[in-house]
């Protein structure tokens, strides 16, 4: 369906042809004074310069022109502003074609081109922590984003699973069991399925190593020269190895999956490693790197630069391979596997240059055809009241586990206070109750900016939180069930349409901010998926609960005489009940029955 913005401006810009001015000065836009009308024309100031005429009498012929079907109000306000409402009898035939239309009218914008989401980039070993939660809200309700868009979209969590920290945790391994036949040269049987360690005391081995690599030369070379035979493919320590990814990538799941974050790819940094070599022989052979005291670079500033940006080091002196080798290859290993037409990485905004740097030298490389858009959507950092990085209150680092579990038990008081709910049941919603407020808390705003993490914010009932959100949606189901349950129909699925037979009827003010506001569903899906930004779709959401429940404090919907607008207004709310639950599962939470 086109927009609701688009008809109106097509009507304005056929009214500026009628009257021998240029079309495009027809553009209509949401108005800035909503108290005076819901959209504005201002082609007609303008114009005025093109036509050298006063704006008034431009906006006044077109006024006259144009169309008044679709209106209630087309006026020409002083200097030359063209003020308009559109007609409410005309909005409930938009919102009816809306109900029966594909996606509640939004066009996919980008049929058929495959996406990449690069996000989560979680560290294997490591739990998750604070600091992995954006990645994985953002680049979750990124991916929905675009599969709702009509991509075919695959999610890789493109795992951290090949550095210096698998020889740290061979080798403090060794130390405390050094009877293991990984470390035995001679043993030449079968190793055995299960790991030599649980998740726990994996995430207790991996910080001793890595302790000990700070303060223990001797422990350091041993963990660099337990690395290097890994990555040489030594048997025993690629057996030592597939555990710790499998152990880790179990517990990773199940804390993501806490979250509603689910990935199509498990792949890794050592997924990309095999590409190295030839990647790095050509780049040299074609003349892209040279070397430069020892190691091998990658020019990639451009002459349009503001700053000089440094080259992109692909190998270091002592021949090793670093992060920016590990991502150009995982392009070459991309290309090969999935030949995406777009790659989206969802990554720390700390991390630009590394990313600037990557996609420069990726295509100066030819590692990918030029036309391929890398986009990097950085974001910002989660902050604590002081406005440095979130701590716990013992000063350390955050457990994503332990964050959730505390934002869950302060939804649960919320939910348990002044009511009667089975604790079982309560506990059930409190999960769904804390997903939404961790996660709306988060996308609400703009990825590229820092936030402070203020839970009893994030998990009042009130005011522009997930909370408020799935509150107003339960409040919509429970009138619909009562709705139906009373004109007996199942499962409050009601079929009843708008517009019909009463052009006349009069509308109400709440009422018509209601429509309008669903009318724009399609608007704002577009300018998300536009601009990749998550956040325009919480605003919509919020803007939609306040008019719902404008709306629903103006009127006694259950009591309503008049039986036709009743079953309106039930299609109405309906209707913003989807598309509520359209852009939360967009966003990635869901609403629970009851709260
Ligand atoms: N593991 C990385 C880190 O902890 C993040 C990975 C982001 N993705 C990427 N393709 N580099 O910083």
């Amino acid at each position: 369906m086109n927009t609701l913005i688009d008809i109106i401006s097509k009507e304005l810009k056929q009214a500026f042809t009628d009257c021998g001015y240029d079309e495009k000065y027809g553009q209509v836009t949401v108005s800035n004074r909503p108290d005076l009308c819901q959209y504005q024309c201002n082609g007609a100031m303008a114009a005025a310069k093109e036509y050298k005429k006063a704006p008034i009498m431009i906006a006044n012929e077109v006024v006259e022109k144009v169309n008044k079907k679709l209106f209630s109000e087309v006026t020409a306000i002083a200097p030359g502003f063209i003020n308009i409402k559109v007609c409410p009898y005309y909005l409930t035939l938009y919102l009816e074609d809306m109900q029966h239309a594909k996606k509640y009218g939004y066009e996919e914008q980008a049929k058929g081109q495959k996406v990449i989401v690069d996000y989560g980039g979680p560290n294997v070993a490591k739990p998750l922590h604070i600091g992995h939660l954006r990645s994985a809200v953002i680049g979750e309700s990124v991916k929905r984003l675009c599969r709702f868009a009509g991509n075919e979209v695959i999610g890789d969590v493109h795992l951290g699973d090949w550095g210096l920290q698998m020889g740290q945790i061979i080798e403090e391994l060794r130390d405390r069991q050094p009877d293991l036949c990984y470390f035995d040269e001679n043993y030449t049987g079968e190793y055995p399925e299960e790991a030599p360690f649980t998740i726990s005391e994996l995430e207790e081995i991996y910080p001793a190593g890595s302790g000990k690599s700070k303060t223990d030369e001797v422990f350091k070379e041993r963990a660099q020269t337990a690395t290097a035979r890994l990555q040489e493919g030594y048997a025993p320590y690629i057996a030592l190895w597939k555990h710790i990814l499998n152990v880790s990538v179990a517990d990773l799941k199940k804390n993501y999956s806490n979250l509603n974050v689910n990935f199509d790819l498990w792949l890794g940094e050592s997924d990309a490693q095999v590409y190295i070599p030839a990647m790095i022989r050509e780049m040299e052979e074609k003349g892209y790197a040279r070397e430069s005291m020892g190691a091998l670079v990658v020019d990639i500033a451009e002459e349009t630069d503001t700053k000089e940006l440094p080259p992109c080091i692909v190998r270091k002196s002592d021949g090793a391979a670093l992060y920016e080798t590990t991502d150009l290859a995982t392009i070459i290993q991309r290309e090969k596997d999935y030949n995406p037409d777009r790659y989206i990485y969802v990554v720390d905004k700390r991390q630009e240059l590394h990313f600037i740097q990557v996609f420069r030298a990726a295509k100066k490389c030819g590692l990918l055809p030029t036309e391929k858009d890398l986009f990097f959507l950085g974001f910002g950092t989660v902050n604590g009241k002081d406005g440095k990085p979130f701590k716990t209150r013992e000063g350390g680092v955050m457990r994503l586990e332990n964050l959730i579990a505390g934002v869950n038990e302060e939804v649960f008081k919320k939910v348990m206070s002044g009511r009667e709910m089975a604790e079982e049941e309560a506990k059930e919603i409190s999960k769904l109750i804390g997903i939404a407020a961790l996660k709306y808390a988060d996308l609400s705003n703009q990825a590229s900016k820092d936030y402070i993490f203020d839970i009893d914010r994030f998990t009042s009932f009130e005011g522009n939180t997930g909370p408020y959100i799935l509150y107003t949606m339960v409040r919509i189901k429970s009138i619909l069930a009562k709705y139906a349950e009373t004109v007996g129909q199942a499962d409050g699925v009601i079929a009843h349409p708008f517009g019909g037979e009463n052009e006349s009827r009069e509308y109400g003010a709440a009422e018509i901010d209601l429509m309008l506001t669903a009318a724009k569903f399609n608007d704002v899906i577009a300018h998300a998926y536009q601009e990749m930004a998550p956040h325009k779709i919480c605003q919509y959401i919020y803007e939609m609960a306040n008019a719902f429940n404008g709306f629903y404090h103006a009127n006694k919907i259950m009591s309503e005489d008049d039986k036709h607008k009743q079953g309106e207004w039930i299609a109405l709310i309906t209707l913003v009940l989807h598309l509520l639950e359209t852009c939360i599962d967009i966003l990635g939470f869901e609403a629970p029955e009851r709260m």
